[in-house]
């Protein structure tokens, strides 16, 4: 049986992981928290990876607080790059496979078209940075490599933008929302649906050598109001949400103006395009319980 192994096992996307696990049964999972393997620990990376032999290794754990980088580069960069660098070494004496997640924020030029995997990147920030060396790391040091650079990640775990919308509704009737940063909102099972038909691909083509880096994200264009609305529109908020351009909130960490990443590479592959970010909106807000099922339907 093939064996994967997926880290950083309590965020969103590795519950995601968890959960559609049972959807893959050809495969055998193993789920490794902070404690189990912490990417800040290289001896412990290259003895577990080394005693537990995954034949895949899909990399979810990382520094996330976009904003908190800033005050701590250091913890950034040994969980987003030295760590990652580990991972990789670690992962090439077992000739494993190495699924790596990085960022529409390594990009961070002014092109405003959608981004392209080979289009320049100038990331700006601890986090956009730490991510860049990350990805570096990741293709360097492991032969088998695939760099999936997502954005706007959201689920119905963990935190993100749709949950902090939820709970800022409870108690404000009218919310401000940047509406000049344009970018893609992806949820976590369409992260999960590429990323293990990439990997099939892979053990079908005879796991050979790779390093490729994909952009991944739903389908569809958006402003973080346009996702705010939408959010309270499906879950039928009484809020008024309010646009404001990223000057009037300010955020320690400087954010790209546009980070829509062009999809044409990874649409060559999948079998399936991805779904609109509304359509998985809508499935994420029924899971939280704010739409009921005959509702969707
Ligand atoms: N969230 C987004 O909007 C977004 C956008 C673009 C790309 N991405 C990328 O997508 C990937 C998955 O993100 P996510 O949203 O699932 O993040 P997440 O929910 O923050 O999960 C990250 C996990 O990594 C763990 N972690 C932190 N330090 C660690 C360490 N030293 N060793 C092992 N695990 C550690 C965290 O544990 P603690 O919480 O206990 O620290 C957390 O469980 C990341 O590579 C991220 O950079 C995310």
């Amino acid at each position: 049986m093939k064996s994967i192994l997926v880290t950083g096992a309590g965020g969103q996307l590795a519950r995601t992981f968890k959960q559609l696990s049972g959807q893959y049964p050809d495969y055998q999972w193993r789920f490794a928290n902070k404690v189990e393997l912490d990417l800040t620990d290289e001896d412990q990376i290259a003895k577990k990876i080394a005693e537990w032999a995954p034949e895949v290794v899909i990399n979810c754990a990382a520094y996330t607080a976009v904003d908190d980088a800033e005050k701590n580069p250091e913890l950034a960069y040994a969980v987003n790059s030295s760590g990652v660098k580990a991972l990789a070494e670690a992962c090439d004496e077992q000739s494993a496979l190495l699924i790596h997640y990085s960022t529409d924020y390594v990009y961070h030029n002014d092109l405003n078209r959608p981004l392209t995997e080979e289009g320049p990147c100038q990331p700006k920030g601890v986090y956009a940075c730490s991510k860049w060396a990350g990805e570096q790391q990741a293709l360097r040091f492991s032969s088998r490599t695939m760099v999936l650079r997502t954005s706007w990640v959201f689920s119905s775990f963990g935190k993100n933008f749709v949950k902090t919308m939820l709970r800022l509704s409870e108690k404000m009737e009218r919310l401000t929302v940047v509406d000049d940063q344009i970018g893609a909102p992806t949820a976590t099972d369409v992260i999960v649906r590429a990323t293990m038909e990439l990997v099939e691909n892979y053990i079908d083509g005879g796991r050979k050598e790779l390093s490729e880096i994909y952009n991944l994200s739903n389908s569809g264009v958006a402003s973080w109001y346009d996702f705010a609305c939408a959010v309270m529109e499906l879950a039928e908020k009484d809020v008024k949400v309010v646009p404001i351009p990223g000057k009037d909130f300010p955020q320690a960490a400087p954010r790209p103006h546009y980070s829509l990443m062009s999809m044409e590479k990874i649409k060559g592959i999948l079998k399936e395009e991805p779904p609109h970010w509304r359509t998985s909106l809508k499935k994420c807000l029924t899971e939280l319980g704010e739409i009921s099922k005959t509702q969707t339907n």
